[in-house]
């Protein structure tokens, strides 16, 4: 069905996952984007912000209406006029897959006008998106906003997407009051990786796979390592050692990057409160920044709420 209106909802997502570097995601139930988006006389784009966090308006440079335009290409919609309404939900910049939430309810809000209903469709103007916030078309992050739950994008080059739906758990999240853009939390890695590294995340990464596939939570917890990213990326995150020991210590499963950071995230089933104040109180205490924290549970993915 064609529409004139559409309202989509596009979750935060957790890249990485501990040891599924550029692969695994999660995708969460809160922070959310809202997008709205109404038709337009063929050629007109007009994009409008509401809410604390500023995102750019031109939309070229925005990514909700760039992957919207780029979605609207892809199916051979390339004059489509449109206007967007964005309200983000996360602040750019924090490891939560803000640009991939933009990114994916763009292109979904798109493909809502068109009558789109191929996901592999939306996520290539998602990945485009993605592409242009942060300088690498990775598709981890837009794979968990589109498909839900736990995702490994298992092929790059066939873009293979595996969706597991995940057990029920709570994800601690503290954000501290720093900003990590990813184009350089990529840039500080190495090029060349050890093998005895490999073999490790190799491990963990089956590990994962294997107890979200037999829904253990404390499992999952266990595998949350990675030696390609992480012991590179903690150094950009002031405190990220003491905040990681006063989650464990607080009873958390496992705790990990979200993305290229400078979130930090637990999981647990219950203590989720203790482990939150103990996150907070760490980044406070070792590295004094201040941190916002939430608590989540798995997520759906984005949604079209409202069609018109
Ligand atoms: N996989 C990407 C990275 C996610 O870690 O650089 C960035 O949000």
């Amino acid at each position: 069905m064609v529409c004139s209106k559409a309202f989509v909802v596009s979750p935060a997502t957790i890249a990485n996952f501990g040891p599924g570097f550029d692969s695994f995601g999660l995708c969460l139930t809160a922070p959310v984007d809202e997008i709205s988006i109404a038709r337009q006389p063929a050629g007109r784009v007009d994009v409008r912000a509401v809410g604390k966090h500023k995102v750019p308006l031109e939309p070229e440079k925005n990514t909700a209406s760039f992957a919207a335009m780029r979605l609207a290409e892809l199916c051979g919609s390339d004059s489509i006029g449109f206007s967007m309404k964005i309200k983000k939900g996360m602040k750019p910049g924090s490891g939560l897959g803000s640009s991939a939430a933009s990114s994916a309810g763009g292109a979904l809000a798109m493909a809502a006008l068109l009558g789109v209903r191929n996901k592999e469709t939306i996520l290539e103007a998602a990945a485009m998106g993605e592409e242009l916030a942060s300088g690498s078309r990775h598709f981890d992050n837009v794979a968990a906003a589109i498909y839900g739950g736990f995702t490994v994008v298992s092929d790059l080059k066939t873009r293979t997407v595996i969706h597991i739906k995940p057990p029920r758990f709570q994800i601690i999240v503290a954000v501290p009051d720093i900003s990590v853009e990813t184009k350089k939390a990529r840039e500080i890695l190495p090029e060349k990786v050890a093998v005895r590294d490999a073999v490790c995340n190799v491990g963990w990464a089956s590990g994962m796979l294997h107890a979200m596939m037999s829904r253990n939570p404390r499992k999952i917890g266990s595998y949350l390592e990675d030696k390609l990213a992480l012991p590179y990326r903690k150094e950009l995150i002031p405190g990220y050692s003491s905040v990681h020991e006063a989650a464990l210590r607080a009873g958390a499963y496992g705790v990990s990057i979200g993305g290229s950071g400078p979130a930090v995230f637990a999981i647990s089933q219950g203590n989720a409160q203790k482990i939150r104040k103990a996150m907070v109180n760490a980044f406070k205490e070792s590295a004094g920044l201040k941190s916002v924290s939430f608590i989540t549970v798995p997520g759906p993915g984005a949604r079209v709420q409202r069609l018109a």
